[in-house]
């Protein structure tokens, strides 16, 4: 690493970890990798390095597994990364309180601006609950965990991710005012009146649960202003907004953007897999002239209901298109415990359902959706889309924009909602979107398919010029600079 290493062995803390103990089929015990930007994210922080990852368990067989190892951490293996990982788990009715009710949907709805506020949501006293005996309980427990790990050792610094654990850090302090805490959140941060949906104390812990950290980092520069304003308008604290820094009662607090990159090695090795390679024979056998493709994880904020229309829509706008595209949605079920979510999924599955009895002839069915989570097999459709569809309503960073345009083989075009976070970076070469504009995506898919192959082989030069020029090491020296920074910086202080 270019920049000096932070204090061995790393503290990573997160709500999902990097994999999951599960029961196969034929009652053996499995382990599958977590899904979403996250994990994909902290992998590379802990490869070749001694770190310890401390996350929530997630199923019983996580518990399980937790216990017959006497709440030590354990070693894992799993795509050629070990990882050294303690599970805590929380009570299950406090764990249901704090993932269900208040982590999605409620911040994820809040940050996201996907709440209907006219219908929802009511605070009533079931979610109050959720709050202190979940949210609260659950987060009290992490932070148990991590002082315990870090009991016998001088200023460690602890790594926390994510809206699962804005408390954690401030119970952390608490028991260790010398530790370095650092803390990335994954997704947007909204604007200061879109947490005015939550009770003035809820509000006020949050805000103060996260500035126990030193700094704290966000995807885009959009954000990191977006969370300087709240600290001004909902909690009146002093704001530098040159330094990025905020003031407050605990201190000082530093705000800074480190957009996160993908591990475009890695991806390029899966690509040139055994699995993939039977993966694309499957797309390529089923392909027609035109490919239309989106993966996601089946969730409210990716916006599939409007991008299906607009397939619907240019559908019947171009008839002469029809029986020469397929699209295909390759989505990754999430969080089907929520309401919100399950109905979302079915609402999917009805439209596609309309789109394909509307259009579709006996020998041709407009949209393919897959249900399922698949490595394999999104990569193989990475390299083959002609149209990669990214309408996200609002979206942290979107990965998917980044990923599938490295590897894809056909200089494929992709459209992109120009509220996701991978849009600061690659508005050049995309086809923007407003997500909410419909005919505008319509049209967009027309633009993409009739788009010549030189425009088309300029776009797709510059994704991959951009999409290659960082890599998640310089994602993580540009954070371990500034921690560098505040720890010289904390020492001079204790010095003085
Ligand atoms: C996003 C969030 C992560 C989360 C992931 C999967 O990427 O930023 O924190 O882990 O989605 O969601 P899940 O609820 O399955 O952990």
């Amino acid at each position: 690493m270019s920049q000096e290493e932070p204090t061995r062995p790393l503290i990573i803390v997160s709500n999902r970890g990097p994999a999951q103990f599960e029961r196969g089929e034929d009652g053996q015990r499995v382990l599958n990798r977590g899904g979403g930007g996250l994990v994909t994210a902290l992998s590379g922080l802990v490869a070749n390095r001694d770190a310890l990852w401390i996350a929530s368990t997630m199923t019983d067989e996580d518990a399980a597994v937790t216990r017959e190892n006497d709440f030590q951490p354990l070693d894992i293996e799993i795509n050629d990364v070990s990882y050294k990982v303690l599970m805590v788990e929380s009570e299950k009715e406090a764990f249901d309180g704090f993932y269900n009710v208040i982590a999605n949907p409620i911040l994820w709805f809040i940050q996201h601006y996907l709440w209907d506020l006219s219908n929802a949501p009511d605070i009533r006293q079931a979610e109050l609950d959720a709050w202190d005996y979940g949210y609260q309980t659950v987060n009290q427990d992490i932070a148990d965990a991590v002082i315990r790990q870090v009991e016998d050792r001088e200023r460690p610094l602890v790594m926390l991710h994510d809206y699962h654990l804005y408390t954690a850090p401030h119970m952390i302090r608490a028991a260790r005012p010398d530790a370095l805490l650092y803390h990335f959140v994954h997704i947007p941060w909204s604007q200061p009146d879109s947490w005015r949906v939550l009770p003035g104390r809820i509000r006020e812990t949050i805000f103060d649960g996260l500035l126990a950290n030193d700094i704290i980092g966000f995807h885009t520069s959009a954000y990191c202003t977006n969370f300087l304003a709240c600290c001004k308008r909902l909690m009146g604290y002093e704001i530098d907004y040159e330094g990025l820094s905020v003031e407050h009662p605990g201190g000082r607090t530093i705000v800074r953007a480190y957009p996160l990159p993908i591990d475009s090695e890695r991806l390029i090795r899966a690509a040139e897999s055994a699995e993939v390679a039977t993966a694309e024979k499957e797309v390529l056998a089923r392909r027609r002239e035109h490919l239309i493709l989106r993966v996601d994880r089946a969730d409210l904020s990716k916006n599939v209901l409007r991008g299906f229309t607009a397939f619907d829509t240019f559908l019947t706008q171009h008839p002469e298109f029809r029986e020469r595209v397929t699209f295909i949605a390759h989505l990754q079920p999430s969080r089907q415990d929520v309401p919100e979510y399950a109905e979302y999924l079915e609402r999917i599955e009805a439209l596609v359902a309309v789109v394909n009895h509307s259009h579709g002839t006996t020998d041709w069915m407009p949209i393919d959706l897959r249900v399922y989570e698949n490595f394999n097999e999104a990569v193989a459709r990475y390299k083959h889309f002609d149209l990669l569809m990214v309408n996200s309503i609002f979206d942290g960073m979107n990965l998917v924009a980044k990923e599938a345009p490295a590897i894809n083989l056909r200089d494929g075009v992709l459209m992109l909602s120009e509220n996701t976070g991978s849009h600061e970076e690659l508005e050049d070469y995309v086809l923007t979107v407003n997500p909410f504009d419909i005919q505008e995506q319509a049209e967009t898919i027309h633009r993409a398919l009739t788009m010549t192959p030189r425009e088309r082989r300029e776009r797709a030069d510059g994704l991959r010029e951009v999409i290659f020029s960082r890599n998640p090491r310089d994602w993580i020296d540009e954070q371990v600079a500034d921690i560098n920074l505040v720890r010289a910086q904390l020492a001079d202080e204790a010095g003085g």
